[in-house]
């Protein structure tokens, strides 16, 4: 019953504080520095204790105080390297003991982004920042890696860039002079942080550069604080974009469930190569700059970011096996929230865009039909990053609501929401543990009889449907498929005699320009002639928004043979590599997805645009773009190139 993504003994002896002293040296691309380890032995007589690690440089370690001898195993290719280390005998369960270990990171660090200066936005000064889910907190500290071990923590971090960390900022203030009143890029400052509610290691995150911060407005009535952090060119233009929605969000969202418990929630912005849209980093969330689209129409982003501090933050997964109790969960709650800020036919759009990512993804894994579960069983050492997908997200908001509807409706739902999470707050739990709760919620307050028969297929069906049809509120979605369908239903007109016009999607929202462009992939491909005259009357090749432009390109890309295909390949991939600027667009939804059509039209130009841009990426992005484009590294580091036939 351990977690199969770690090889740490802790449910013999467990973690329940890390000390962290770092410095963050630009110059070699590392950090050094120590890590204390308040361990809780939960075992009689445990005899060591094991912590995984991935590509660290470990120099010492002492127990008590004392410095003992230790071993790194060899490296398993997913997992990492375990360490053990010698503990004293007889210890007694319920006693404490510390573990000091003093260690570097190395330059193969999957965690850690180094960029340099170019490859920010004031070019001025390099930039550092990290990615821990869902296994690479290893790589920047031994640690027990799993979330079902849940941590305080403390860091001084010494840098000569203003260090960011997701917990509480103990001083310098955050709302102070930048870099405590020195000279940015040269001079020392000590950043204290202190998270004094216990999180999953894969919250823990680090990120240093030339950063500003602004707060938001207080919410009326609020003890927690909001802001946001950037570089100082996008300062303004980030303030715009989410500071009428982020608090008032958060608001809601504890209207919905229970109070917010971190205190601060913070916004950071990062550099282009960032790899996620969002990730939920306690007390900090991490943002691509990708959602400053210039008209606040990203923000569901920090809707869903915002609700894993419930989510996720509170109640955690297990392990990777119950992922989609995390993201099922939140997404479920973020439309909720969407309903609740916007109207009942937002929270319906956002199920049917969700629903056709679920379709993509489910189709995917043909190969792979575990995948397709909800809950998913790893093998021991299975790398989770291989089932990342839209499938936890989408299975998983469709099973909560179809329960919603089933039970009687948000009336009879939300009370029961509020009672799993202050049940579960805190703790880490399998999709046993909820369902248990669910049964006995409902046996308690009626309605048990009403869920009796759901389908076992939500769990483990490995199918290309759900186990129920749903059906959503298309109102925001039917003026997007009627232009899909006129578009479809002129494929053997002449060109010239087309009756579409520049102002078809006037009054089209940018998320009903995707759900356009989507609804067209649903037919036999356009002819290429077609394709060409709909990008250059819509400039959908162009725009800045880059879900739209994703989905031009899944969509043009549709027909390898065709030329348009050829044309917008080239297009996609330049994109993606920035045009030789070193400003990758580094979102995996964005750069893998297009990396992907462009692959199936023309393998060498995948490739060639890749290499050029590949130390550009982030290290987890460049891994699962060489899956998607068959590269392999070899032992030798050379990289060969796998030719497979689709
Ligand atoms: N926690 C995830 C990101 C993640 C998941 C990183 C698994 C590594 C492993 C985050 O909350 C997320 O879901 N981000 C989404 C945005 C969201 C609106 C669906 C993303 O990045 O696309
Ligand atoms: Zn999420």
């Amino acid at each position: 019953m351990s977690d199969p993504t770690s090889q740490a003994n802790y449910t013999e002896i467990f973690t329940e504080h890390c000390a962290f002293k770092w410095n963050v040296d630009f110059t070699n691309k590392k950090i050094t520095g120590s890590v204390t380890h308040d361990l809780h032995v939960a075992k009689d007589g445990v005899r060591e204790v094991i912590f995984d690690t991935a590509d660290l440089d470990i120099h010492s370690v002492e127990v008590e105080g004392n410095t003992v001898s230790y071993e790194v195993k060899a490296k398993h290719p997913i997992m990492g390297s375990a360490l053990h280390i010698p503990l004293p005998s007889g210890l007694k369960s319920g006693s404490s003991i510390k573990v000091l270990i003093n260690y570097q990171t190395t330059k193969d660090c999957t965690a850690l982004q180094w960029l340099e200066k170019e490859q920010t936005q004031g070019k001025s000064f390099p930039y550092l920042f990290s990615q821990c889910q869902p296994i690479y907190a290893r790589a920047i500290s031994p640690i027990q890696d799993s979330p079902s071990v849940k941590i305080k923590y403390s860091a001084e971090v010494t840098s000569v860039l203003p260090a960011l960390m997701s917990a509480i900022r103990q001083s310098p203030p955050s709302t102070g002079p930048a870099h405590d009143g020195r000279v940015i890029g040269k001079d020392e400052v000590t950043y204290v942080y202190h998270q004094p509610i216990p999180i999953p290691s894969y919250l823990i995150a680090i990120a240093a550069g030339n950063v500003v911060y602004r707060p938001f407005p207080r919410h009326p009535g609020k003890a927690w604080t909001c802001g946001i952090w950037t570089e100082p060119e996008l300062i303004e233009d980030a303030y715009w974009e989410f500071s009428e929605d982020t608090a008032r969000f958060l608001a809601s969202a504890e209207e919905i469930v229970v109070p917010y418990r971190f205190g601060v929630y913070d916004l950071l912005v990062l550099p282009p190569s960032f790899p996620y849209g969002g990730m939920e980093n306690s007390c900090l969330t991490f943002l691509t700059p990708t959602l400053l689209a210039g008209d606040r129409t990203l923000v569901d982003v920090i809707a869903h970011e915002l609700t894993h501090s419930w989510f996720g933050n509170g109640v955690t997964h297990a392990d990777a096996s119950h992922f989609w109790l995390n993201e099922g969960w939140t997404t479920y709650i973020e439309r909720l929230l969407l309903q609740v800020l916007h109207s009942p036919a937002d929270r319906g759009f956002s199920f049917i865009i969700g629903y056709k990512a679920l379709q993509d993804d489910l189709e995917m894994y043909a190969d792979k039909p575990k995948y397709r579960r909800l809950v998913i069983e790893f093998e021991k050492g299975e790398d989770p990053d291989d089932a990342y997908s839209g499938i936890p997200y989408d299975k998983g908001a469709n099973l909560i609501l179809h329960l919603e509807r089933t039970l009687g409706g948000l009336d009879v739902f939300l009370p029961y929401v509020r009672d799993y999470v202050s049940t579960f707050m805190g703790k880490s739990i399998t999709t046993q543990e909820w369902k248990e709760h669910l049964y006995t919620y409902y046996e308690k307050n009626g309605g048990a009889e009403k869920i009796k028969a759901l389908d076992s297929g939500w769990f483990y069906g490995e199918g290309l449907e759900l186990p129920v049809k749903m059906e959503y509120d298309s109102t925001l979605a039917e003026s997007a498929y009627r232009l899909a369908e006129r578009w479809d239903s002129s494929r053997s007109v002449e060109i010239s005699k087309l009756e579409f016009s520049e102002n078809d999607m006037n009054n089209f929202s940018s998320t009903q320009k995707v759900v356009f462009l989507e609804r067209l992939q649903s037919y036999k491909p356009l002819p290429s002639s077609h394709v060409e005259h709909l990008a250059s009357l819509y400039k959908v090749s162009a725009t800045h928004n880059a879900e739209i432009r994703l989905r031009f390109y899944q969509f043009s890309l549709a027909d390898p043979t065709s030329p348009a295909a050829q044309k917008y390949a080239v297009e996609g991939a330049d994109w993606v590599i920035g045009g030789g600027t070193g400003m990758v667009v580094g979102r995996m939804k964005f750069c893998r997805d297009v990396f992907r059509a462009v692959y199936k039209v023309d393998k060498d130009l995948a490739v060639d645009a890749f290499q050029k841009a590949k130390n550009s990426f982030h290290p987890i992005a460049r891994k699962l773009i060489e899956k998607v484009i068959c590269i392999f590294k070899t032992h030798s580091d050379s990289f060969q190139v796998l030719t497979l036939s689709f």
